[in-house]
């Protein structure tokens, strides 16, 4: 008798356990359909007006060339390139560049202003990006980890690093918030009106942390935009 019901209870159990697994991997995918409708949507509104908004941003994009300094003939992929501003910066300096994003209509806006014949653009996912291991001399993404849900940040840092030289430099450009508490709460709540839903989330996790975790060493950083952003410069742990 005892046995019998160890063998009932057991069943019931894997029986759960199964439905658990089926249920979660379902709301995992929906997250990611839903991550991947909502990303193609928000920046087909986005990108005939990116251009002039990224005014904000004018200034970043040359002081990351300058504080990562990169060797001569660096390969680079920017991830999640948009309309390409930042691959411009880098193709400007002479390096040779890809640029991927998920967002064609994006892209469109990168092929349409791009006057550099070192700089291609790629319709791509960062999450599983199309390169070989070891390929680049420098990854980067800028203003991008934001628009993602946690899970998908994870596997772009993650492939950020596979697609890395041993060698090569990582860099991460994104929104920070300063530590002055007025000044703190006025960037988080403009930021908050225009920003996409994963805005929040973002900046409530421990960027440091996370990129530790998936691998990343941090060199060196540097706050822009009167804090409002950060440039962080890191190689392969
Ligand atoms: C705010 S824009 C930043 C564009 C550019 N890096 C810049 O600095 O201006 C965010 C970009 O991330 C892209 N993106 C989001 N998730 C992506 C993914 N999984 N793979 C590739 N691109 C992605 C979006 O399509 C969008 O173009």
């Amino acid at each position: 008798m005892p046995g019998l019901l160890y063998f009932l209870m057991q069943t019931m159990f894997k029986r759960i356990k199964n439905i658990y697994v089926v249920v979660n991997n379902f709301r995992g995918n929906q997250l990611n359909e839903d991550y991947y409708l909502y990303t193609k949507k928000l920046f087909r509104r986005w990108a005939p007006l990116y251009n002039i908004i990224e005014i904000f941003a004018y200034m970043v994009r040359t002081q990351v060339v300058d504080f990562i300094n990169i060797k001569h003939g660096s390969k680079i992929l920017d991830i999640a390139t948009g309309t390409g501003k930042q691959a411009f910066a880098f193709a400007k300096k002479g390096y040779d560049v890809v640029g991927i994003d998920l967002s064609e209509d994006m892209l469109r806006v990168a092929k349409k202003t791009n006057k550099y014949a070192n700089v291609e653009f790629k319709n791509a996912d960062a999450t599983n990006n199309p390169f070989d291991d070891n390929y680049f001399d420098v990854t980067c993404i800028s203003l991008a980890l934001h628009d993602m849900p946690i899970s998908i940040r994870k596997k772009v840092l993650s492939e950020m690093v596979r697609v890395t030289k041993t060698t090569g430099i990582i860099v991460v450009i994104d929104y920070a918030l300063p530590n002055n508490k007025i000044k703190k709460h006025l960037i988080y709540r403009f930021i908050k009106f225009y920003e996409s839903k994963y805005y929040p989330d973002f900046i409530k996790y421990d960027l440091h942390a996370l990129l530790q975790e998936s691998g990343i060493q941090i060199e060196k950083e540097l706050y822009v935009m009167f804090g409002a952003g950060i440039i962080i410069k890191g190689k392969k742990k």
